[in-house]
């Protein structure tokens, strides 16, 4: 069994990031420039933003982090993602997920400029994604494929089964992995929360992607001998004996699981610093209008 390690990974394409930022401005071109809005004060959203802002920092990225309170109007939202979409200074930008619920997160993300669609979550995006054409790919089936890339993992001509289909993992995933690319190739099964006989499908896959935020949901009896493993599980779960307060758990039942697998990730380290990557590379294709 080997650990397919996203921080090793990670490491290895942000030096390769900051080589370009580098050359860029060797060139006399600017820096690339992320934004952030977050809202409120979500544990787990401040810790991502934190980590977004950071990795920037690191490649020599400039960024700017947007607050608002969980008070904050749809249309004060939305006049300040019209302002950022009209500001030559930012190339890219996200808007940290979940919003409120007053707020319909539909009309935010239609309202962001899709060439500034860093995070990919426009249907400008997801259509040309759909269609293979050049697009931002969301952050998390972005950093899946660039952990696969980096270890060489062979798909073409396996089955790959996806749990969860959510529009921000489960189902580009499954699409992404369906394409005629590498990876991909693959032949593969989307499951949900309406699946039946959920364990004989999982027991043929060949690459299994977790994503339903259900803390070691799959265990040792789920899988064959030899998988390839990638829970983009992330949770926070109580345990008052760690300084947080929390410990973060992965979809898989690690313990059980990995002995199985030929590759598996590992939670934290594993999707989680690939996702960073993956931002910092789109802000970068954004910075050079490579898309559009
Ligand atoms: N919330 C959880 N994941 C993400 C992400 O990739 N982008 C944004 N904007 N919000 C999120």
């Amino acid at each position: 069994m080997e650990i397919l390690d996203g921080k090793k990974a990670a490491l290895f394409y942000k030096n390769k990031i900051a080589a370009e930022v580098i050359k860029m401005k060797e060139k006399g071109m600017k820096a690339p420039h992320l934004a952030a809005i977050l809202i409120g004060n979500n544990g787990a959203s401040e810790t991502y933003v934190a980590a977004k802002v950071k990795a920037c920092e690191e490649v020599g990225f400039h960024s700017s982090l947007i607050r608002f309170q969980d008070t904050v109007t749809e249309k004060e939202l939305l006049d300040k993602i019209h302002e950022i979409n009209n500001n030559e200074d930012i190339d890219g930008y996200i808007v940290q997920l979940p919003l409120p619920n007053h707020i319909a997160e539909n009309k935010v993300i239609n309202a962001i400029n899709p060439k500034k669609d860093v995070d990919g979550f426009h249907p400008e995006n997801t259509g040309r994604m759909v269609k293979n054409l050049p697009c931002y790919i969301a952050a998390t089936p972005f950093g899946i494929l660039k952990l696969m890339q980096y270890y060489n993992l062979e798909s073409t001509g396996k089955h790959c089964v996806v749990l969860g289909r959510s529009n921000i993992v489960g189902s580009p995933i499954s699409i992404l992995m369906a394409r005629d690319g590498n990876p991909g190739n693959c032949t593969v099964t989307l499951c949900h929360s309406k699946t039946q006989n959920l364990k004989e499908i999982t027991l043929q896959a060949d690459i299994l992607i977790v994503a339903l935020g259900k803390p070691e949901f799959i265990t040792g009896n789920m899988v064959k001998e030899g998988v390839v493993v990638i829970d983009v599980g992330l949770t926070r779960v109580v345990n008052e004996s760690k300084k947080s307060g929390f410990e973060l758990k992965g979809d898989v039942l690690f313990e059980e699981v990995s002995s199985k697998c030929s590759f598996i990730t590992p939670v934290p380290g594993g999707v989680g610093p690939m996702t960073i990557v993956a931002l910092l590379e789109n802000t970068l294709k954004a910075a050079r209008k490579e898309i559009y």
